[in-house]
This record gives C-alpha cells, structure tokens and sequence, in this order.
C-alpha cells in the first residue's frame, strides 16, 4: 500500500511527542509540520505557515498531496479547521468547530453537564459584573472564577477571600486580563481531590480511553504560584483505579459522548476529561478538545497501537473495532521553563544537552524554541523543553527524567522538582 503523508499542524511540546508517535507508524513516509519547531526538523519538515492561516494550509496540502492533516491545538480548532478542510475535500484528524466549543465555552460545556447529569461543581454563569459580585456575597470561599473563553489555560483564578474574589472580577469581566474570554464569567464551587487526566479518543460514538496521567498546573514547589500551562506530568495516575475508571465510564465518559450526540455535534477527535477525585467521587474539571500538554509526552511515548489506525478509525467512526494499548511501564515530563514564567521571561539563549536523548527511553520535546541566526537552537518561549524518560514504574521513570534534565543547559533555566511527588504517597 503507498504510504502516507502527513501536515501535523502546530508546533509545541504536544505536537513534537504526536510526531513521535506519527514518525512511528509503518504507514507514513512524509510529514510536514505547520509551523513545527527546532525540535521537529529532523524528523519532519517545517513549513513557514501559521496554525491560523487555514487558506494557506489548504493549499500547502493540496499543492504536496497531503493524504491527512492532524491537528490537536484549540485556536485553530476552536476556529473550524477541520470543517474548513473538509469543505475543501480534504481528510483531517481533528474536533469540529461546533463540537470544539466543549473546550471554547467554559458556559457551554458547564450547561451541557448539568443538563446530561454529567458531575461537575456547581456554578452560575454571569454576564454583569454586579450581579457576579452580588452573587460572591451569598458563596463561601474559596471559591474559582473562569473566563468563558479560551485563555492558554491561565483563565481561572482561586480566590480565597471575598475581597479577593471581587477584585478578580473586575480583572477578567472589567479590565478583560484575558482580552473578550472574560465577557462572560463562570462562577463554581471549589472543590479538593486528586486531579487526573484522561484523554480519550472518539468517533461519534464510541471512545477509547488512553492511559491516565497527571499534570502539575502550578509554576512552583508544592504547588505554589500561578497557574500555567503545565509544568510537568506522569503517567499512569496510581490514583485512577480500575474501580474509579469504571465510574467515570459510567457517570462521565460516555455520557458526554452521547450527550455531545444529542445536541447535534457529535464529537470526534480527542476529548481531554479534567477530572477531580472528590471525596463524593469523580467530578469534572474542564474539557479539553485535544490532546493535553504537556500530557502528552508522558501518555503518547507508552503507545503500542499505530497512531494512524486510530485516527482514521476516530473519522470513519470505527473505533470499537481498534484494539488500543499501552506499555506496561510508567513516564515521567519535567518541563524546563525560562525564570519567570508565567508572567514574563527573557528569550534567545543558547541550548546544549540536546544530543543525549536516545528517543526510546529519553525525550526532549520542544516546546518554545527556534533555530537563531547561526543555526544554534535557543530558547523562544516560557515553556522550552519537555524532558520525558520512562522507567518501569513511576518511582524509576521520575529518577530517569530528573537524571536527564541535567544533561540540557541554558540560561534562566527553570523547573520544579517535585513532579510527581504524589506517587510517594502510593
Ligand atoms: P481549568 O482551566 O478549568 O482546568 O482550571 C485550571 C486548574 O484550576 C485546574 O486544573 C484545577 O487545578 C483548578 N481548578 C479549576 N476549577 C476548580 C474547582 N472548581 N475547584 C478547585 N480547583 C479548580
Ligand atoms: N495540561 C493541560 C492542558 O493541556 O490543558
């Protein structure tokens, strides 16, 4: 059979561990990456076009005989990538626009779980920004605050006092921190549990869970400081059980998928569930339409079934005849930040270490860097490089991984050390 090429749009940490996983099947020969990163270039090849750009990758894709485009991040799926490759005739992996919005409206997706019986925290959903405060004086604290919008995962903020909570109002409805996410405000009970992700592949229909995982949203030890878009991740969660899974199964996962059915936008793609282990059982966080990052450069490098099968099992609704599995082993990511992030951080520092990573137990994907001028690779972005190593449980792979950050160097490099932490208290 002719192999396959493949457009892999996007260019972060996420989509260097997909390319992994894309390279990996015995059924590609080509890929490009739009606009991929330094990481990417000897596995793929880069193209200077924005995720954004839709015309501009149809027409790449037309012009090279792209046989399947993958796309994982939410902008461009929020914004209707797939339905605009599909109304040019083109084969797309990836969540429609009208399903997309379970990630793209926090509204949205908090409506549709109290409407489908689907657990999650209770909340309100405001417009005015004095009937939001009115609302506060009737909470107890802590209490959480959410953008509606997209917001790169930084949109919630956890307020501990009332006072605290009314000034965060004014920064997301008022001062609009967030740009037009904060027109509208969710307001939900804070809840206390363990935090797991699960991503699930889905047709329509049927889902496959992959396995668990955990991320550390919190810039610093001991979950310190703001909210980030992730700074590190292990799999499998210890915490997730057989007996919890088969809750979620239940309670959650395909309620959602048949949920999102009923409304009309039948979802397919990845759906990432955000769940928290509360002592009244398992209760969603957030939906994501897309893999999770950095999830997965801990969930993808312990995939045994080709990624190809899935994708197009995923898009011609045949899932449930795909038999998905994972290796028996456990991975651990510490994220290398520059100093400062989240707020603000220096760029264009020189990068070494970069040769050491074999690419079977050890991986450094790219997620903020770029080739400068001299064809050095240097540091571009807040979040730089996922360091990802596995071991046969979780105990050897986290040593692996805190071993392997210390072969990378740059300046201002930053990193927490305690990614999980948890599994000592298996
Ligand atoms: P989200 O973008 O909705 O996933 O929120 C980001 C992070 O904020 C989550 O991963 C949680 O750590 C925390 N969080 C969000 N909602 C709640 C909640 N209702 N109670 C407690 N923590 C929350
Ligand atoms: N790691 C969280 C996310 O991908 O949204």
């Amino acid at each position: 059979m002719k192999k396959m090429t493949i457009l892999l749009v996007g260019g972060g940490g996420r989509e260097h561990a997909m390319l992994h996983a894309i390279k990996n099947s015995s059924r590609v020969d080509k890929i490009y990456a739009a606009p991929g990163n330094a990481g990417m270039a000897d596995m793929a090849e880069l193209v200077d076009i924005g995720v954004m750009e839709f015309d501009r990758l149809i027409a790449f894709a037309k012009e090279k005989d792209v046989d399947l485009t993958v796309c994982s991040q939410d902008d461009p799926l929020c914004a209707g990538i797939v339905d605009a490759f599909e109304a040019a005739g083109l084969k797309i992996f990836g969540t429609k626009k009208d399903a997309a919005i379970i990630e793209g409206s926090k509204a949205f997706s908090k409506n549709l779980m109290k409407k489908y019986h689907i657990p999650t925290a209770a909340y309100e959903v405001f417009t005015d920004p004095k009937e939001a405060e009115a609302y506060l004086e009737t909470q107890k604290m802590p209490i959480v605050l959410k953008a509606d919008g997209l917001a790169l995962g930084k949109g919630v903020l956890i307020c501990q006092t009332l006072e605290e909570a009314k000034a965060g109002v004014k920064e997301i409805m008022e001062d609009k921190k967030f740009g037009s996410a904060g027109n509208e405000l969710v307001i939900e009970e804070f809840m206390t549990g363990r935090e797991v992700s699960a991503l699930a592949f889905v047709d329509g229909s049927h889902y496959q869970l992959m396995t668990s995982s955990q991320d550390h949203k919190r810039a610093g030890d001991g979950d310190t400081g703001l909210n980030t878009g992730g700074m590190g991740t292990f799999s499998p969660s210890p915490f997730f059980t057989e007996e919890i899974r088969e809750r979620c199964d239940r309670e959650i996962f395909q309620p959602t998928v048949d949920a999102m059915k009923a409304e009309g936008r039948e979802f397919k793609g990845v759906l990432y569930f955000g769940l928290m282990l509360t002592a009244d059982g398992p209760r969603v966080v957030e939906y994501n339409t897309r893999f999770g990052d950095p999830e997965t450069q801990v969930v993808l490098p312990r995939m045994k079934t080709d990624i190809i099968d899935v994708f197009e099992a995923c898009m011609a609704g045949t899932l449930d005849q795909i038999h998905l599995e994972f290796e028996d082993n456990a991975a651990v990511c510490v994220v290398l930040a520059s100093e400062g992030y989240p707020v603000s951080y220096k760029k264009g520092f020189p990068i070494t270490g970069l040769d050491k990573f074999d690419n079977k137990n050890y991986f450094c994907f790219h997620a903020g860097t770029k080739f400068d001028e001299n064809g050095q690779i240097v540091t571009n972005g807040g979040r730089v490089l996922g360091v990802t190593a596995l071991g046969k449980d979780l105990l050897e792979a986290r040593a692996n991984a805190y071993q392997a950050t210390e072969w990378i160097s740059f300046e201002n490099k930053y990193m927490r050390h305690d990614i999980g932490k948890a599994i000592d208290e298996v």
